[in-house]
């Protein structure tokens, strides 16, 4: 009871209607509550949790790093083991040039990373982003963000950003040598699962070098096997001038990362040297996380199963009430007819311990994001329970 009425009057809320289930502890694939009850995590947390909850190795890593040292010294002075080696991990999987990152805290601050690097690395202000798009809820990031909705008030924010629609090639003259950089979810979350074909992204990039314009791409959402590869961006042949990282890379810590060729982030270290700073950026701790994730990751996650259950998933959910279903890998949005019927869908869900979630720019789309790792039998406990809620709509 105690947590309960000091999350209600002492914690800051985001809505005036939070689902304010109190979970004791998680396992897997599911979450359960003081009463004892047991939710099947379809959400993770929003593509966070892609291991499950309570990782073994993960849970290890932590504890070892909690007793060799916490925080020793702000980001990039001393050189210590976890971030280190994590930085070498993760640089693995990426791209070629992309051979460096720059951690920080959140999505948000490696989208803010992003944006400074690019208008630093090309002298040029401008910069292009994609209606529907969400890249964080710091100034920079919502400035960049597409949902005028939740802009409005806090404006002025940053001048000479530029929205285009996501996936139509005819936009794409927009994009010219004054653009410092275009940023763009490959598969755009909180639009509802809105995917860029193959053809528009290497359009993309074509204009891209002909302008000089720096490609971002936010793969906050996307990245870490989420679409079935460990990247979105590797569902196609093209290759972006930087990443930004987030959610899922640090194994349930919070973290963000700008990943990006060396020889261009070397740019933060002069005319202004420190030209990005923070205290926390690359903690042991989230580092070590992150680390042991992505072991597990490359371990014992297969992504031709992520996307043959999102498939499953996509399929077994077919029903007169859905208007469509868009999915890649283990990332699905389920369209209904209004915000009204996913809300009945929702709390019929959550009453029968499942948990699936809203869009941001999306009403009337819920999202389906569970751990990657989630069991068959687990899936069809999910759609039995959906599909009863889908029955119950009038
Ligand atoms: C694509 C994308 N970019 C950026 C962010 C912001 O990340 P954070 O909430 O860690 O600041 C999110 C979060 O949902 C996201 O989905």
């Amino acid at each position: 009871m105690k947590a309960e009425e000091n999350f209600y009057k002492r914690q800051a809320q985001t809505t005036p209607f939070p689902i304010g289930l109190e979970g004791t502890h998680a396992k897997g694939s599911y979450i359960y509550d003081t009463s004892g009850k047991k939710y099947l995590d379809m959400v993770a947390g929003i593509a966070v949790s892609n291991l499950g909850h309570g990782n073994k190795n993960v849970n290890r890593a932590i504890k070892n790093q909690v007793d060799k040292h916490l925080h020793t010294m702000v980001y990039g002075e001393f050189i210590q083991s976890a971030p280190a080696e994590f930085a070498a991990n993760l640089t693995g999987i990426l791209p070629k040039p992309i051979d460096a990152v720059y951690f920080v805290n959140s999505g948000a601050e490696a989208v803010e990373a992003a944006l400074k690097l690019a208008k630093r690395c090309t002298g040029r202000s401008q910069i292009i982003s994609f209606k529907k798009s969400y890249h964080g809820s710091t100034h920079g990031a919502l400035s960049v963000s597409g949902n005028e909705l939740k802009k409005r008030p806090f404006r002025p924010l940053l001048p000479d950003v530029h929205f285009i629609e996501h996936n139509v090639g005819a936009d794409l003259n927009h994009i010219t040598t004054k653009t410092a950089a275009v940023i763009i979810e490959p598969v755009q979350g909180d639009a509802g699962v809105r995917i860029a074909s193959k053809s528009y992204l290497k359009a993309l990039r074509e204009r891209c070098n002909e302008t000089g314009t720096k490609l971002i791409f936010d793969e906050i959402q996307s990245g870490m096997g989420r679409t079935g590869k460990w990247f979105a961006m590797n569902h196609s042949e093209v290759i972006p001038d930087y990443v930004t990282l987030g959610k899922a890379t640090f194994g349930g810590m919070p973290g963000g990362a700008l990943a990006a060729p060396k020889n261009e982030l070397d740019a933060f270290t002069h005319n202004p040297m420190l030209g990005h700073i923070t205290t926390f950026g690359g903690h042991p701790v989230v580092c070590a996380a992150g680390n042991a994730a992505l072991e597990e990751m490359k371990r014992t996650v297969n992504f031709e199963e992520v996307e043959a259950k999102g498939e499953y998933l996509a399929t077994a959910l077919k029903h007169e009430k859905v208007l469509e279903i868009r999915q890649i890998g283990l990332m699905l949005a389920v369209d209904l007819s209004s915000a009204n019927e996913v809300q009945k869908v929702f709390d019929y869900c959550l009453k029968n311990g499942v948990i699936i979630f809203w869009f941001l720019s999306n009403p009337h789309s819920f999202r389906l994001a569970p751990p990657l790792n989630i069991e068959q039998k687990d899936l069809e406990k999910a759609v039995k329970v959906m599909r009863e809620a889908f029955n119950i709509l009038p």
